[in-house]
C-alpha cells in the first residue's frame, strides 16, 4: 500500500485537494472540498489535512479542534472517487487519532454519518467508532473513546 500522510494544504496543492471529488452518488454525504476550505477560513478552530498518497493528494479531512473541550469533531472526511476502499480512510484516521491523542484534554472524536445507502457508518464503526444513541441534523453520531 502507498504510504499515507496527513499534509498542510499548500498554495501548489489547493488545487488538486479542492478538485477531488466523490461518487456522483455519494454527493450527498459529504460538502466539496473547496467549500470546507471556504468555511475553515472563517474558523480558528477548523484544523484541515490533504490526504496524500505517497505524497498525491487523495483525500481531505477536516476536524473542529478545540484544545479546550475533550471532544474533537470530526467536521469532513473524503477520499476521492477511485481511491475508496484501498486502506486510505483508515489509515488517515490512525493519522487523525494520532494527532488528536496530542491535543489537550482529548478524551473522545465524534463524528455524524448520514445514513441510508451508501453511508459511511460501517466504515466508523469497523474502526471503533460506536453510535452515541443521538441523531443531530439527520447525521447518526459516532463516538470513539481515546
Ligand atoms: C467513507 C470513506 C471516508 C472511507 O474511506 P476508504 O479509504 O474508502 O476506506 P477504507 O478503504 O479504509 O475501508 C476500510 C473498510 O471500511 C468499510 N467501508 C469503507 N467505505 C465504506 C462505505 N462507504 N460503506 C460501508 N463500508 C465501508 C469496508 O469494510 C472497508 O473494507 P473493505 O474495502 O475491505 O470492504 C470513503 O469511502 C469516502 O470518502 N466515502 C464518501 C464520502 C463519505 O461518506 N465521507 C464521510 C463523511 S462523514
Amino acid at each position: 500500500m502507498a504510504e499515507v500522510t496527513l499534509q498542510e494544504v499548500t498554495k501548489e496543492t489547493l488545487w488538486s485537494v479542492m478538485t477531488l471529488e466523490v461518487a456522483e452518488d455519494q454527493g450527498h454525504l459529504v460538502a466539496p472540498n473547496s467549500m470546507s476550505i471556504a468555511e475553515a477560513y472563517f474558523e480558528p478552530k477548523a484544523w484541515f489535512r490533504a490526504i496524500c498518497a505517497d505524497e498525491a493528494p487523495v483525500g481531505f479531512l477536516m476536524l473542529f479542534d478545540d484544545p479546550d473541550a475533550p471532544r474533537y469533531y470530526l467536521w469532513r472526511m473524503m477520499l476521492a472517487e477511485g481511491q475508496q476502499r484501498k486502506g486510505y480512510g483508515t489509515r488517515a484516521l490512525e493519522l487523525l487519532v494520532e494527532y488528536v491523542r496530542s491535543r489537550p484534554n482529548a478524551t473522545e472524536i465524534i463524528v455524524g454519518a448520514i445514513p441510508g445507502e451508501g453511508s459511511p457508518q460501517a466504515f466508523y464503526e469497523r474502526f471503533g467508532f460506536v453510535p452515541t444513541g443521538e441523531v443531530k441534523g439527520g447525521e447518526v453520531q459516532l463516538k470513539l473513546e481515546l
